[in-house]
């Protein structure tokens, strides 16, 4: 059974996957456009506090179940017992289907800026809105993006996805510190740092509070069973909570070394910190476009390049988790299953593909009580990465310490890892996965759902 399902073949191997599943579009795109939006260092200090002190423990309850049963997650709850608590485990795989279906379009956007600044078309920013209504060319870039990445996901764990990641990790660490030397010497470089690093409390507010949390979620992987697939790889001798707690320090690294990165080059060109989704790709290229024909097209097509990749590692995991689900499940060899999942949810993603300006009625999709107008592709990134992430962290929180049980959930963590036993690491992760996890992702959960759906405003109705 393990040999023919596959296995990571070394600890480094499965931080490396793991980290970059968590190192994305969120890391790079999303999280400064966050921090711009929340005021700059005072969301960057909220967002650490989560990443450490809530999304860790769930991150370790997660590998821990994966690697207690060796399956997908609908498989792992199932076999632990537990029938019903498979709905957790469909919720998950709902949750990467939908996830998948929009993130590659973000991804193949990025892979085409990319060629556009290879081809010094510096202009690409100006025209954003164009490029993404032109779906014959975006759509393209996504089934290039879709297939490399069922290609990878169809070699399997070790072949596959460890390899990819043991390239793919370092480069990125490379090119991220080479275009930070390079941004820090643009004028005005250190105003960006200031914005980014001087807190400014007053600016904290509930909704800065919660999209730091969903951030914070959303970043680490968490919530729709990746790591407890990625877990089920892992071998019964590693050190699980070293390890959650390695790719966690490299999720957090990834993204604040982002923002040494992407804010002073908003800031060389004074260019507002609030430019939301827009900030990377309608901005920066003209950031790479002040730095003269040459220079311009070596950094701009490195940084689309970085993104790539990042983005790349991600929708692996993204990938992995239903295949693993039709392996395991279906006992659908793995390459037939890669593809069959990869086109699905390739199929699944047009309509957000068409969301951005070409067919109208996707464009203005729906109205929202409380969010307003949104176009498909936000409606299903509303639906779930914001509503089914934490409802899914909440309920796997939930199961593993009053479920599952902490008891059980201790053996497997001092599995390969003796002296957690006993320790404050394990004290704190127990306390967490019981009371914190449960409440604070109970709490955005329902805040989120009754924000945005029926306009019901908790946080300003407690906090005014
Ligand atoms: N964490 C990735 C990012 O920051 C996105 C991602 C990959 C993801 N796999 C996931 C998010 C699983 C939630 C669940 O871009």
């Amino acid at each position: 059974m393990a040999t023919q399902r596959g296995g990571f073949t070394s600890r480094l191997g499965f931080i490396l996957a793991a980290a970059g599943s968590a190192v994305g579009l969120g890391n790079i795109w999303k999280f400064p456009f966050e921090v711009g939006k929340g005021g700059g260092a005072a969301f960057v200090v909220m967002y650490l506090a989560f990443c450490f002190l809530l999304c860790f423990p769930v991150m370790v309850a997660e590998i821990a179940i994966g690697r207690k049963t060796q399956l997908n997650p609908v498989g792992a709850f199932k076999a632990l017992g537990y029938k019903n608590w498979a709905i957790v485990g469909y919720l998950g795989l709902a949750s990467g289907v939908l996830i998948l279906s929009f993130y590659n379009v973000v991804a193949a956007w990025a892979f085409g800026y990319f060629v556009e600044m290879l081809l010094g078309n510096f202009d690409i920013g100006r025209n954003f809105s164009s490029f993404t209504q032109d779906w014959i060319t975006v759509g393209s870039y996504s089934v290039i993006f879709m297939a490399g990445t069922a290609y990878v996901v169809s070699k399997g764990v070790s072949g596959g996805i460890e390899k990819a990641a043991k390239i793919l990790m370092p480069t990125l660490f490379v090119m991220i510190i080479a275009l930070i030397i390079y941004a820090l010497t643009l004028p005005h470089a250190w105003d960006g740092i200031r914005f980014y690093l001087v807190p400014d409390f007053s600016q904290i507010t509930g909704k800065v509070v919660y999209s730091a949390l969903g951030q914070a979620f959303f970043s680490l992987s968490l919530g729709m069973g990746a790591l407890i697939t990625y877990g089920s790889y892992v071998s019964k001798n590693d050190n699980i909570v070293g390890a959650a707690a390695s790719i966690t320090l490299m999720d957090v690294g990834v993204a604040f070394l982002a923002g040494f990165m992407i804010f002073p080059f908003v800031f060389s060109q004074g260019i507002e910190t609030d430019g939301g989704a827009g900030l990377i790709f309608v901005t920066l290229p003209s950031v790479f476009e002040g730095l003269g024909e040459v220079l311009g097209v070596i950094v701009g097509a490195l940084f689309f390049l970085l993104l790539s990749f990042a983005a790349f590692t991600s929708t692996i995991s993204l990938l992995e988790v239903p295949t693993a689900y039709m392996v395991d499940e279906k006992k659908i060899p793995r390459k037939k299953a890669t593809w069959i999942v990869a086109i699905f949810i390739f199929l699944v993603g047009i309509p957000s593909m068409l969301s951005t300006g070409s067919v109208d009625a996707l464009t203005h999709f729906v109205n929202l009580p409380g969010a307003g107008e949104k176009n498909f592709m936000d409606f299903v990134g509303l639906i779930a990465s914001d509503t089914f992430l934490p409802l899914g962290g909440f309920l796997i929180a939930v199961f593993t310490a009053y479920v599952w049980k902490k008891e059980n959930f201790n053996i497997e963590l001092a599995n390969g890892d003796e002296s957690i036993k006993g320790s404050w690491l394990q004290s704190y992760v127990d306390f967490a996965i019981s009371y914190i996890c449960p409440l604070l992702l109970g709490l955005i959960f329902i805040i989120t759902v009754m924000d945005n759906f029926f306009n019901v405003k908790i946080l300003t109705m407690l906090f005014g």
